[in-house]
Order: structure tokens, then sequence, then C-alpha cells
């Protein structure tokens, strides 16, 4: 072969291997509300990931915790027409979209990849519309979590609460010592998170599920549900002045930097204090919310994708699917988010303490009956349920409401469709 023809046969050679990478490469437009420092460096995983299969990543990031924001945009951009390739949904919601029919079915991509005997029954049947995959999970989030500064207790001489009833006087002595107690986000979605353990810590599991899951009107006016009311707003004596409208990552802060003793959130908080490079059992404690030990509220976070004309568009999200159930996803996304892998053969080896407590407390919570779905993170009942429950609880939250009052106003919210 001369020259010219080796170069001829070279130039062909490239240009189809290019074609070849063109057909496969594909756009993925991913709509998320991870944004936070540990937050972004855990999605950005997801990124790579994607880089690495030859897909090119967009990303649709709506600021905001807890995803109100992100879920107003999404809808706009449905309505118009113009729907992302995937987007963050989770909870009763995935059954909500695909009984729009806007869901792609993912079945083949989940029965290839054995995502049945993966994952367990509690997230799997989350993740499926009338027996098929329309969601594909990254995680298993506890809510219930109790995040507290060892050092600051230690210097105000207070003890970590383990009851409610255990909490006004190690608060107190954290505010007497010039700390604030607790670090709050005055968001309607933190208020509630808040309400949620105080409810579960009050009423145990089975008044939770009754209340906040099967919405018994008895349950929901009851006196044990008063209690819960009572509790929380004695919780709201120990915020400080400023915490109106705060970032759940800057509360946490105020925990890492030693201005505030403890906060109340889900175990993303965890992503910030790996993402400060603090460390667990040392510069802070992960402990159960008060009265709630042995109780797990779970947070499952899921992708779904919206149905697509072209081919290599199906390409894309099935490349994403199969990303995301991937082992070596699974692990290092949630070794950054703060949550466990939805896998239920990813080893937590690596994992810190905090993460292997919530492994076995899912485990062990999943067997005694008390794992229950969080509803301020919208897994429990439908988003205009958990709406209207949420409008109720902050407004008692940030007005001179009575209990008595707020549990009216809270079965009368819970009738909402
Ligand atoms: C999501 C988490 C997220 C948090 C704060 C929760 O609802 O499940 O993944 O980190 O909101 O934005």
């Amino acid at each position: 072969m001369n020259c010219i023809q080796h170069k001829t046969k070279l130039a062909v050679a490239m240009a189809l291997s290019l074609a070849v990478f063109s057909a496969q490469a594909a756009e993925v437009e991913v709509l998320h509300w991870w944004t936070s420092g540990g937050e972004a460096k855990s999605v950005g995983e997801l990124k790579k990931l994607m880089q690495a299969k030859g897909d090119s990543w967009k990303d649709f990031a709506v600021s905001g915790g807890g995803g109100e924001n992100a879920m107003t945009v999404l809808k706009a951009r449905v309505v118009a027409g113009d729907a992302p390739t995937a987007a963050q949904i989770k909870g009763p919601s995935i059954q909500e979209w695909a009984n729009e029919g806007v869901l792609a079915n993912l079945s083949a991509v989940a029965k290839a990849g054995h995502w049945d005997a993966q994952l367990p029954p509690v997230v799997s049947s989350a993740m499926k519309y009338q027996g098929n995959y329309v969601a594909v999970p990254v995680n298993v989030h506890r809510v219930n979590w109790m995040w507290v500064n060892p050092a600051v207790f230690k210097k105000a001489g207070a003890t970590v609460p383990k009851t409610w009833a255990e909490f006004p006087a190690a608060a107190d002595k954290l505010q007497k010592a010039g700390f604030i107690p607790v670090a709050h986000g005055g968001q309607p979605w933190q208020d509630f998170t808040i309400f949620e353990s105080v409810v579960l810590g009050v009423g145990g599991a089975d008044f939770y599920k009754k209340s906040m899951v099967q919405l018994d009107q008895g349950a929901l006016q009851s006196a044990t549900m008063l209690k819960a009311f009572n509790t929380f707003r004695m919780v709201r004596k120990y915020v400080d002045k400023d915490f109106s409208g705060r970032d759940w990552n800057l509360a946490t802060q105020m925990v890492i930097q030693g201005k505030a003793g403890m906060q109340f959130m889900g175990d993303w908080a965890k992503g910030e204090f790996a993402a400060a490079g603090k460390k667990p059992g040392a510069d802070y404690l992960c402990v159960d919310a008060p009265g709630t030990k042995g109780d797990f509220t779970y947070n499952i976070d899921s992708f779904v994708m919206f149905k697509q004309k072209s081919a290599e568009a199906t390409k894309g999200q099935d490349d994403l699917a199969s990303a995301i159930m991937s082992p070596e996803f699974q692990e290092i996304f949630n070794l950054n988010k703060g949550s466990i892998p939805a896998r239920l053969d990813v080893k937590m080896d690596k994992f810190d303490d905090c993460a292997k407590k919530s492994h076995t407390d899912f485990i062990a919570s999943s067997k005694a009956g008390t794992l229950v779905p969080s509803i301020a993170h919208q897994m429990a009942v439908p988003a205009a349920t958990t709406g209207a429950i949420q409008d109720v609880v902050t407004q008692f939250f940030n007005s001179e409401m009575t209990s008595a009052q707020a549990v009216v106003k809270l079965a009368a919210a819970a009738r909402t469709k």
C-alpha cells in the first residue's frame, strides 16, 4: 500500500469511527435540585459517568432545597411540550406523572440489570407504575436525624437529648452559654422536616403511619397530635431570630462552625459536613431525632425519564438509568451525598459510621415495621395533600395559632385531593 492509499484508508477509518461515535453519543438533559456543596459533588459523579459512556450532559439545576422550585419549573417545561430527558422526581409523584402518560418505560433496562433482585421492595415498588419500572433510585436518605456539634454541647455542659422531654433542659443550657440551640432555615419544607420528626418522636411509628400516611382523621385530631404541636412550638423557642428563609445548608454551616448546637435534617446534611472535611464521631455526631430510636423515616431520591422520539435520545436515557443503578455509581454518589445505596449488594466498607448506622437501622426497622415514608420529603401522600398539610405546619410555626386550632386545620388539609 502506498502512502496515499494508506492515508485514505486511515481517513476513512477515522470518519467511520467518528460516525459510530456520534451515533452513540446522546445529549441528556437532567433536571435536579442538587446545588449545595455536597449535593453538587454527588451529581458531578453522575455527570462523569455519563461522559465516560460518550453521552453529553446538559445540566438543568434548579436551586431550592426540597425541590419545590424544581417541580414548578418542570411542570412549566412539560406543559410547553419541552420536557427534559430526565428529572429528579420521587414518591407518589412518580405514579402521578406516569398516569399522565409522559414517562418512558424502563422495564427492559431493569430486566437486563436484574433490578428486582437488587432492590428492597420498599424501593422497587416506589419506582413502578402498573408493574413497570418508570423511575430509577439513586439512594435511600434517612430524615429523622439530629446533627450535633459535640464541642458546643461540651462547652455548655449539656447532654445530647434522647427524648423530647429531655430536649428543653439541653437547649436551655446551650442558650445560656451563648449558642443558638437549633440551627434552622425557615422555609416550609424545613419546618415540615422538624415537624415529622416531632410527630414520630412523640407518637411512635404506628401513630406516624396512622396520621401522616393513612391520614386517619381521628389520629390527626388526637391528644397525641396536640402534644406533637405543643412540642413543635417548644422547639420554635430555640431557633435564632434570623432563621426566616435561610437555606438548609447555611443552617448546617452554623453547626459546622460551632455557632449552633444542633440541626434537624435528613442525611444530605452529612454531605455538607463531609465536603467541609469534618469527621463523624469527632467533629459532629449523627444521632436519632429525640424519641425516634429504631425508627426510620425514608426518603428515596430517584429519576424518571420523559418519553423521547429519537432512538439516540432513548439510548441516552438507557445509559443514564443503567449508570445510576451501577454498583460503582451507587457507592461513590452516596459516599458524597450522605445517603446509603438503594442497591442491597453494595458493600458498606468505605462508608462512615453514620451511613453504617443508617444501613443497619434501615434493615432492622423494615423488619420491625418502623420504617416509615417521610411526608415532608414527598414520600407518603400525593403532592397536593403534602402541600396542604405543609401549609398548616408552616403557618403554625410562624404564627400564634394554638395547637387546638392546628389539629383542626391539619385534619381539613389531609382531605385535600
Ligand atoms: C432530597 C435530597 C436533597 C434535599 C435538599 C430532599 O428532598 O431528597 O436529595 O439533598 O432535599 O435539597
